[in-house]
């Protein structure tokens, strides 16, 4: 890539998913130029081995190095400010999930990123695998059919000791449990796909962990389309997987893998007289994996030629908007439309909505 269309970056938080981004970037054409993180030694030995040129305390004091896009990869409870603050310096900002704590931050961050003209984007990087973007293509070209049924199971395993980090399982650190921390790449996937949501009905419990949050939640959607959808997000499943299922009238697609996919993860079912699906299904793969590096192409590019970097804050809202909807409807027992949490409503400030049924203090666990 020329020099002139390299974009200078940095990255706030070198824990981690740090290590992703800095490949990613570099793979993408930016020049990685920045490491800020509070633990210095961590920034310094960071920036040496991914090879950032510079380091810093903070966003503020890193102000001065003239950059382009900062990838903000601190813990949830931080990604909102610190986006209010790059965007206030002028930057760019690339967003590590959740992009907020709560529907009111999303609503902030639209707001600041609209007065700023710069953009936020959120990473959701299972959206740019080409399996995901092949279904895409045909579910729009209608060859398979209306969307029917399917499922969206996160059946992932962590330890006690994973909870037992001071900031883990904190509803004010990382807005939640699996449905706010785990599973929402793979629910993400599933409104990418199937639109906008309609309804949720949902339950939560924490059943084997000391935590403050849930360690399980379990759903189900009805999308405006009435296609209807399961999702389970757990943290407390022995054998791992993840698993999407979409039903069409003329087709079954499956997806399973851990925590992210390449096409030989997919699987293509086609229903009775329409066997010759499978031979579209088969063609035109570009075999691109989900993860960093495939958003951080378009990412680049988006910033290079001016355009609008993928996925935005408005792209995302429907995602932490089923997050909310699915501690709401657990924790009221009440059924929950798309729009309904908004002002007014206890989860926009909080998923939780300073209500949830499990409270007990981990110091009493
Ligand atoms: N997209 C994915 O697949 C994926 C995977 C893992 C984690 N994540 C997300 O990435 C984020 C980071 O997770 P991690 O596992 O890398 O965490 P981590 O604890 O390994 O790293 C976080 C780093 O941020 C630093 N930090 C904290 N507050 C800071 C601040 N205000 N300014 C500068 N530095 C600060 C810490 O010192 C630490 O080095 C989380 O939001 C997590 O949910 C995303």
């Amino acid at each position: 890539m020329e020099q002139a269309n390299r974009p200078r970056a940095g990255i706030i938080g070198t824990g981690g998913i740090a290590h992703a981004h800095a490949e990613a970037l570099e793979l993408a054409g930016a020049e990685l130029v920045m490491a800020v993180d509070v633990d210095a030694d961590r920034a310094a030995a960071f920036a040496a081995k991914m090879g950032f040129a510079q380091t810093a305390p903070s966003l503020a004091a890193a102000a001065g190095a003239g950059l382009d896009v900062v990838a903000v990869c601190t813990p949830p409870s931080s990604h909102a400010s610190l986006a209010l603050e790059a965007l206030s310096l002028g930057l760019n900002v690339v967003l590590e999930k959740p992009p907020a704590l709560s529907l009111r931050q999303m609503r902030e961050l639209e707001e600041a990123e609209r007065a700023s003209g710069k953009h936020v984007c959120c990473v959701f990087q299972h959206r740019f695998g080409s399996g995901a973007r092949k279904l895409a293509v045909l579910q729009e070209s209608g060859v398979l059919g209306t969307a029917l049924t399917g499922f969206c199971n996160t059946l992932w395993f962590r330890n006690q000791e994973y909870f037992d980090v001071p900031w883990r399982g904190l509803w004010n650190v990382e807005g939640g449990g699996p449905t706010m921390g785990h599973g929402i790449h793979q629910f993400d996937l599933l409104l990418h796909l199937w639109g906008p949501w309609q309804e949720v009905t949902a339950f939560a419990g924490r059943l084997a962990r000391r935590t403050e949050t849930e360690d399980v939640s379990t759903a189900i959607v009805r999308f405006e389309s009435g296609a209807l959808s399961t999702v389970i997000n757990s943290v407390i499943s022995p054998r791992e997987t993840t698993q999407l299922r979409f039903d069409y009238e003329n087709a079954t697609v499956e997806l399973e893998h851990l925590y992210g996919y390449d096409d030989s993860h997919w699987r293509f079912t086609p229903a009775p007289g329409h066997e010759h699906l499978a031979d579209l299904w088969a063609d035109g793969s570009t075999v691109t994996p989900s993860g960093h590096p495939a958003q951080y192409v378009e990412i680049v590019e988006a910033i290079n030629s001016g355009a609008v970097p993928p996925v935005t804050l408005t792209e995302a809202y429907p995602t932490m908007e089923l997050a909310a909807a699915i501690y709401a409807s657990a924790i009221t027992g009440k059924t929950i439309r798309r729009g309904e949490i908004s002002e007014g409503n206890p989860f926009f400030d909080r998923a939780d909505g300073r209500l949830e049924p499990w409270k007990l203090e981990k110091s009493n666990a």
